[in-house]
């Protein structure tokens, strides 16, 4: 098994940027945690992080030819990226969109996700957890995927 952890802009500044919203951890350590994770469940993963809409798309675009599924945080081109859900809508793979934050709980502007229609299903709201989380959904629809 191997799966693809996209992360969006700003994402890069994690453990400095808002901290009492996002938490101490950066995006390093967050990478360490789905490592981690992934040892336990025999699955190698590539982590790849973003400021640039394009740069993400291209990546989105290599996953149909070499991984059996995404985790996503699109950060915020979520609420705004039609690019980057026309990309996700060509992937036939399994897809688990996540957030650090509980967007239904912020901002007015943050409460829609362009991005969640073409994913399976969205984890937020557990910090860095929400990548642990988002990594055994994700592992549990590849297995479907395969029966
Ligand atoms: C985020 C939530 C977005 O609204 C925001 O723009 C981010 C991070 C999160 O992980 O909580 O950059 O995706």
């Amino acid at each position: 098994m191997k799966i693809l952890i996209i992360n969006g802009p700003n994402l890069n500044l994690l453990g400095n940027r808002e901290k009492d919203i996002y938490g101490e951890n950066t995006l390093h350590d967050i990478q360490n945690l789905c490592d981690n994770e992934c040892k336990k469940i025999n699955c190698k993963c590539d982590f790849f992080q973003s400021n640039i809409e394009g740069e993400v798309i291209n990546k989105i675009h290599t996953i149909e030819q070499n991984y059996d599924g995404l985790i996503i945080n699109p950060a915020a081109y979520t609420h705004t990226s039609i690019a980057i859900l026309d990309a996700l809508k060509s992937v036939t793979k399994p897809k688990v969109e996540v957030h650090l934050s509980n967007i239904y709980s912020r901002d007015e502007y943050r409460k829609k996700s362009l991005t969640s229609e073409a994913v399976d299903g969205m984890i937020c709201g557990f910090g860095a957890n929400s990548y642990v989380l988002g990594i055994q959904a994700l592992k549990n629809l590849i297995e479907k995927n395969n029966d």
